[in-house]
């Protein structure tokens, strides 16, 4: 297992290209198997989570080439449905195949992803949504057992007490593609990896509108095509790289972004103090006097993403004065809080709500990933701590952010990976 150490204390200086968007690549990798015509995807994330789909996509039947490494070609002309537990256990993303299998098979078994350490990740609401649709869903021995005989279009909420469901919007939204007739996707997440997906479907023949907006309508198709796209780019890369200039205080442009996708983390650096500048295509960071600490509350989009809770909370670990963090997406998701603690962050838990007080200086130690943000928290961390700081388990982070050490050491950081056979 590979780690990562980290000489803390340099400014990070200079340029840096977002890759893909991991949570649009997902999503849009299980649309290709609507169709029995090839798909080319683009600007797709070399990712160990987008290696994992590719080889659920093969394993249900359909082929898959890589021109290059951004470049995936799905030619899914014959499936099968059944998804075992032990290549779905790898990534909870993969329920979004339930939607694409159901209506281009009629029957499928899809493994239960269970939960995580973010938290229980239940599927209740991409049930429901698929049950409205006309399909029959059922667990069975930890598998989703699914059977349609023709879905029909209809109205159908996707909210939960915790916001929309961006995956069961989605798979909600893939299913009426090829549903009978008009369905109307109430209380829709409204996440720009779902309009991308939307975008991507239309390609494909699809007749989806409203996405976007809360209420999305989708009029059924008797057939998809194939489709060559372009994933948008990755906001949560994005705003880390933000996060990374401001931690050490730095100055950083961020660019091939949308940077309105971005404008809840720009917000709370901007009221931290940092100095923030954009174009059509790309944020810059600069640090240019003080800093104070921010309150951070996250939400479905546009609110602050909880994708973000953890690595604004390890710049709040430094940054004088007090902030609160309320995570109202997933209550459970503050893993990284004791692996900062180590490092000599203060921090106090209160439920689903953490205290942070910023202090002067931050000190290296070994310390463990335990998921993806909590991972790239973890890293921003040692980009400032005194000392050498060495991350375990840093698979975490290869799931999510591409090629992240040479990105960071091209920006100036003193950070190296040692590979561990
Ligand atoms: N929820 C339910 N029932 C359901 C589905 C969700 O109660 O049937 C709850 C969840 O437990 C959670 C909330 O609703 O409290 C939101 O979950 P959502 O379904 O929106 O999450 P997701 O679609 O499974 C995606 C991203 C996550 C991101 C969340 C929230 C992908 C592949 N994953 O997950 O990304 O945190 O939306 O924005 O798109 C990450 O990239 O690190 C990551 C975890």
């Amino acid at each position: 297992m590979d780690r990562i150490v980290i000489e803390g204390g340099v400014p990070l200086r200079g340029e840096v290209v977002v890759s893909g968007s991991k949570n649009s690549t997902l999503p849009i990798l299980a649309a290709t198997l609507m169709t029995s015509e090839p798909c080319v995807i683009r600007h797709v994330p070399d990712l160990s989570d987008v290696r994992f789909m590719l080889d659920i996509i093969r394993y249900l039947g359909a082929e898959v080439t890589q021109p290059d490494k951004n470049t995936v070609r799905i030619h899914a002309a014959r499936l099968q449905g059944v998804a075992p537990y032990d290549l779905v256990r790898k990534m909870r993303a993969s329920v979004c195949l339930l939607g694409p299998l159901v209506v281009r098979l009629k029957s499928c078994r899809v493994s239960i992803p269970g939960g995580c350490v973010i938290g229980p990740r239940p599927i209740d609401l991409h049930i429901k949504g698929l049950n409205a649709l006309g399909a029959g869903l059922t667990l069975e021995e930890g598998y989703v057992v699914a059977h349609a005989q023709g879905l029909k279009g209809t109205r159908v909420g996707m909210g939960g007490r915790y916001g929309s469901t961006v995956l069961g919007t989605a798979n909600v939204m893939m299913a009426a593609c090829l549903a009978e007739g008009m369905t109307v996707i109430e209380n829709a997440a409204i996440e720009p990896e779902l309009l991308d997906l939307a975008d991507f479907l239309n390609a494909m023949g699809a007749r989806v509108s409203g996405h976007g907006t809360a209420t999305i309508v989708v009029e059924g198709t008797g057939k998809l095509h194939g489709a060559d796209y372009r994933v948008i780019p990755d906001r949560m890369e994005a705003g880390t790289f933000l996060a990374a200039a401001a931690i050490t205080r730095g100055d950083v442009l961020v660019k091939q972004i949308m940077p309105g996708h971005v404008l809840a983390v720009n917000r709370v650096l901007e009221e931290a103090g940092f100095d923030l500048t954009s174009g059509p295509d790309w944020v810059r960071l600069r640090t240019v006097g003080e800093t104070r600490a921010q309150d951070v509350v996250t939400n479905p989009y546009p609110g602050f993403p909880t994708d973000m809770q953890a690595q604004m909370m390890a710049l709040m670990c430094v940054t004088p004065g007090a902030s609160v963090f309320t995570e109202r997406v997933f209550p459970d998701r503050f893993m990284h809080v004791s692996e900062l603690q180590r490092m000599g962050a203060q921090i106090e838990m209160e439920g689903a709500t953490a205290v942070v007080k910023g202090v002067d200086h931050l000190s290296a130690a070994p310390v463990m990933a335990s998921d993806l943000r909590a991972s790239a928290a973890l890293m921003l961390a040692g980009l400032v701590a005194r000392g050498k700081t060495e991350i375990r388990r840093v698979y975490h982070i290869d799931r999510g952010y591409e090629h992240i050490d040479d990105k960071l050491r091209a920006l100036g950081a003193r950070i190296q990976r040692v590979r561990e056979t």
